[in-house]
C-alpha cells in the first residue's frame, strides 16, 4: 500500500502536479473566485446605483454665490453633491447620520448637517460653504481669523463644520456669552475633544466679526 501511495505522488511529480502545488492552485483558485465574487457584487451595486438614478436630473444650485449646473441623483445628499460633483471637499463627511456636524453648511444662513438635505430641496436656494467665506480678495474671514488666532483646533477635520455653525448663529446673536455660543454650536462635535480651545476661538471670531462690522 505504501508503495502504491509514493507510486501515486512519484507520478504526479512527474507530472508536475505535486501535493504543494496542488494545495497552492487551490488556494489561489479560492482567491480568484472570492475576488471574482467581489468584484461581481461591485459591480451589480454600481449598475444598480445608475439604475436607481434613472430619475437624474441636471439642476442649477446656487453655491457661494455662484450658479453651478450639476447632475443629481433623487436620493443624493447635499454634501455628496458639494464634495463629490462640485468638487468642495471643505464639507466634511464624519458621521454621514446626522449626529457630528462636520458637514455642516448655511442654507438661506441658516446652519444644515449637509448630510441630511437632499439636494434637490435646496434648488433656488443659498448655499454657502466654508470655501465661500472668504472675501474675493483672499481675506479670511472673521471667524476664520479667530482660529488662525486663537490657534483653536488639532486634527482640524471637524473646523469648517464648526465655523459654519458659529457663522450662522452669529448672524442671530453677534454678541454672544461663552456659554450662549457654546449652546449654538453645540450641535458639532470634535473627537479631539479640544471644546475649550475651540469655543474660545468661535468668541475671537465673533469679537472680529463685531469689529469688522463696525469698522
Ligand atoms: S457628517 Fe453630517 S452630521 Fe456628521
Ligand atoms: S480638532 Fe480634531 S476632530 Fe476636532
Amino acid at each position: 500500500m505504501a508503495d502504491e501511495t509514493d507510486i501515486k505522488i512519484a507520478d504526479d511529480t512527474a507530472r508536475g502536479v505535486s501535493r504543494r502545488n496542488f494545495i497552492k492552485g487551490v488556494i489561489t483558485s479560492g482567491v480568484a473566485v472570492s475576488s471574482a465574487n467581489y468584484l461581481f457584487r461591485a459591480s451589480t451595486v454600481l449598475r444598480g446605483q445608475s439604475l436607481s438614478g434613472v430619475g437624474e436630473r441636471l439642476i442649477t444650485l446656487n453655491v457661494n454665490g455662484q450658479q453651478r449646473r450639476v447632475d443629481v441623483m433623487k436620493q443624493e445628499t447635499l454634501a455628496w453633491t458639494l464634495r463629490y460633483k462640485l468638487g468642495l471637499t471643505g464639507t466634511k463627511l464624519g458621521c454621514d447620520r446626522a449626529e457630528c456636524g462636520s458637514c455642516t453648511v448655511l442654507v438661506d444662513d441658516m446652519p444644515y448637517y449637509a448630510c441630511s438635505v437632499l439636494t434637490h430641496t435646496v434648488r433656488g436656494r443659498k448655499v454657502l460653504t466654508v470655501e465661500g467665506l472668504a472675501s474675493a480678495d483672499g481675506t479670511l474671514h472673521p471667524v476664520q481669523q479667530g482660529v488662525i488666532d486663537e490657534q483653536g483646533f488639532q486634527c482640524a477635520f471637524c473646523m469648517p463644520g464648526f465655523i459654519m455653525s458659529a457663522v450662522g448663529f452669529l448672524k442671530s446673536n453677534p454678541n454672544p456669552t461663552r456659554s450662549e455660543l457654546a449652546h449654538g454650536i453645540s450641535g458639532n462635535l470634535c473627537r479631539c475633544q479640544d471644546y475649550d480651545k475651540i469655543l474660545t476661538a468661535m468668541m475671537r471670531g465673533a469679537e472680529n466679526m463685531r469689529r469688522a462690522n463696525r469698522a
